[in-house]
């Protein structure tokens, strides 16, 4: 087989490429350094999907807003004067000016800053100076963008279709996330990082721990260590870790069903337009959340949640951001690419609302494991983006433990497939052109 490398004489031919992807193998070279993949993916993955945006923790009173960038497209979220979340273009109905130039902040009315055209937070036109009697300020609203929101979680979608299985997966994981209650929840930090390697190389490395073993020692502590774990694996080592487990996933079904949460979980990372994984899972030591050995980080649990020792709910949603969901706080991350090889991952920490910052949780120790963790896992992306760009990369083979990391990839292709109209007969004419 003839792989494209990382450094391309010329534009790859994206279709070819996409038809002789390998199942079963990372993506060629220039999946993560071209230019013109880059610009499709903006246009196919990020301007036709739903994109996790924020949560409403963080648009908790009317006039707080989020400002999405991405490509060349600006988006306001903000909630209205009613209380609903609202998703509005960026761009003012005058001559186009920028809006908001801040990533996020409060505002009583959307104010251009440039001749001052001023909009409600429901987007709809208040003043503009100089115009004729004539004028109809109801045709130069702001235009709005498709957004819903999901037990708290805020999301965004620039196409004028957005998918529709959107509800067929917000009835699925509403039930796992709404006793969490986060859209009452308090922000308690968030910190944005620039990762120096390609989006999908920030997306495969959040899906699969096999580096955790030697690249994530502080996140570990919390997990059961099953990462060098066989079936029937027979050491006495090992033996203790199982027992372990047992007794703690009894503990958390038995929660489970004293607070009517779903057991089990829901794996669809693939094969869909919103594609999303919902797993719960307890954890080792004392079983609450990432401090030491397991131990609790906030004294007040999250919304509804009963008991300390309630696990880690984790959700997946293509194309850009992962979530857990501890007792007593939550981790968010949301990922936005903003060239080739840079991406933008935005890692929020939520509390209850009712916690108080040095009296019930402290913010280093809240963010100790995940900003370690962050750390360790922007040094991966950024040597697989040194690596891809090599012209002696070529695509490996994942192991069996990387399988949601192949479910990403088979998603990725997926859409990209129907983008550009491949159906099997078109792809085995390029397959056989391709000299394969
Ligand atoms: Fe916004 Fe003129 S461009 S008021
Ligand atoms: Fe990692």
């Amino acid at each position: 087989m003839r792989f494209s490398t990382g450094t391309p004489a010329s534009a790859p031919d994206i279709a070819e490429m996409v038809a002789r992807r390998a199942v079963g193998y990372s993506l060629e070279a220039p999946f993560y350094t071209s230019e013109e993949v880059y610009d499709l993916d903006l246009d196919v993955i990020f301007g036709k999907h739903w994109l996790f945006a924020c949560t409403e923790a963080e648009l908790a009173e009317p006039g707080d807003y989020v400002t999405l960038d991405v490509g060349r497209h600006s988006i306001i979220i903000v909630r209205d004067d009613d209380g609903n979340v609202r998703s509005l273009r960026n761009v003012c109905r005058h001559r186009g000016s920028r809006i908001l130039e801040n990533p996020c902040g409060s505002v009583g009315n959307l104010v251009c800053p440039y001749h001052q055209w001023t909009y409600r937070t429901d987007g709809s036109l208040i003043f503009a100076e100089g115009q004729p009697p004539s004028f109809d300020r109801q045709r130069f609203g702001l235009k709005s963008v498709s957004v819903r929101t999901v037990a708290g979680l805020v999301l965004v979608c620039l196409s004028d279709e957005p998918p529709t299985d959107i509800d067929e997966v917000a009835a699925v994981i509403e039930p796992y996330l709404a006793p969490y209650r986060l859209q009452d929840a308090k922000v308690a930090h968030q910190i944005d990082l620039i990762e120096g390697g390609n989006w999908k190389l920030v997306m495969e490395n959040n899906r699969e721990c096999q580096h955790c073993d030697v690249g994530h020692p502080e996140l570990l502590s919390a997990y059961f260590a099953f990462g060098l774990y066989a079936e029937g694996d027979d050491r006495p080592r090992m033996r203790a870790v199982l027992e372990r487990y047992r007794a703690a996933e009894a503990r958390l079904q038995s929660a489970c069903a004293a607070t009517s949460i779903p057991l089990g979980g829901h794996r669809e990372l693939d094969g869909r337009p919103t594609g999303y994984q919902i797993s719960h899972l307890p954890l080792d030591g004392a079983g609450i959340s990432f401090g030491a050995a397991g131990a609790q980080l906030s004294r007040r649990l999250m919304g509804q949640i009963a008991v300390p020792q309630f696990g880690d709910m984790s959700l997946h949603l293509q194309p850009n951001s992962w979530f857990h969901m501890l007792s007593d706080h939550a981790v968010v991350f949301r990922a936005v690419p903003v060239a080739p090889d840079k991406t933008l991952v935005r890692t929020t920490w939520l509390v209850n609302a009712d916690a108080v910052e040095g009296v019930d949780y402290d913010i280093d120790s809240l963010t100790a494991v995940w900003s370690a963790t962050n750390d360790q896992d922007r040094a991966f992306v950024e040597m697989a983006q040194r690596g891809a760009s090599d012209p002696g990369y070529e695509p490996g083979p994942f192991a069996a433990i990387e399988g949601d990391v192949e479910a990403f990839d088979n998603w990725y292709i997926e859409r990209l497939r129907e983008h550009l109209g491949l159906n099997e007969a078109h792809q085995a004419l390029l397959t056989q052109a391709s000299g394969q």
